[in-house]
């Protein structure tokens, strides 16, 4: 059993009936949040959740007229592969949107994790030394509970603090070797957003909602954080 999340995380849960219509808002959500960040600190610093749930939200994200100069985009974790190789995070979102509109190159930041674990990490601390507190990150769930490459039963969950950037091994779902940014790291953020589809998922999130401390609730934003639901993953 891993430890109690360090400060209790307030979650707010959004079940929608179909994974369309969660797609459907989370976009909304995404673009929202842009806004207002944008209007009020004239940027916009998103995290990037990997997996597949938010293939089709980063496509929708490609029709949207935005204020694209001022989108800054980063990697919640990266799986250590080449970076063409197609089981890359940073793969999808740059194929299915990322490389369609007009974001400065230097804005939008892969994690380098084909350079192994302890060096991508190191490098990636690097990049995000000047951003204090991102205005969205987007996460996945596992069907084991796990978010970012932050697993159940592994080295992170008996640390009392982190680094931010952090080299993972032996993850359960392959590769084994990828670069998560931290559970702290993860919660300096003004707004977090959970996307979970599917049934595969659900067991999670009665764990989730029972009070078990998986993986993902150690992510305690100050503001809380949201779960966007599909009814298949919603017990
Ligand atoms: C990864 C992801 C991981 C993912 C969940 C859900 O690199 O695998 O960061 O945390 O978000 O495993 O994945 P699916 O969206 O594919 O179910």
């Amino acid at each position: 059993m891993s430890l109690t999340p360090l400060q209790s995380q307030v979650c707010r849960w959004h079940v929608f009936p179909t994974v369309a219509e969660l797609e459907l808002a989370a976009l909304t959500a995404i673009v929202e949040a842009a806004n207002q960040a944008i209007a009020v600190r004239g940027a916009f610093h998103l995290v990037l959740a990997g997996g597949t749930t938010p293939q089709h939200i980063y496509t929708a994200l490609k029709e949207v007229e935005a204020d694209w100069d001022a989108w800054h985009v980063y990697f919640g974790d990266e799986r250590c592969l080449p970076p063409e190789h197609a089981e890359r995070n940073s793969r999808m979102a740059l194929d299915a949107w990322l490389l369609h509109v007009p974001i400065p190159a230097e804005q939008v930041h892969p994690i380098p994790a084909e350079l192994g674990g302890e060096d991508a990490a190191r490098a990636y601390t690097a990049v995000l030394k000047g951003i204090h507190e991102f205005d969205l990150v987007l996460l996945g769930l596992g069907e084991d509970g796990h978010t970012a490459s932050l697993f159940p039963m592994q080295a992170w969950e008996h640390a009392i603090s982190w680094p931010p950037v952090l080299p993972v091994h032996d993850a359960p779902k392959p590769p084994p070797d990828r670069v998560s940014l931290s559970p702290e790291r993860l919660s300096q953020t003004r707004q977090v957003l959970f996307l979970v589809a599917g049934a595969g998922k659900a067991r999670a999130v009665r764990d989730w909602r029972e009070g078990v401390a998986i993986p993902a609730s150690h992510i305690t934003a100050p503001e809380g954080v949201d779960v966007y639901l599909d009814q298949a993953a919603s017990p």
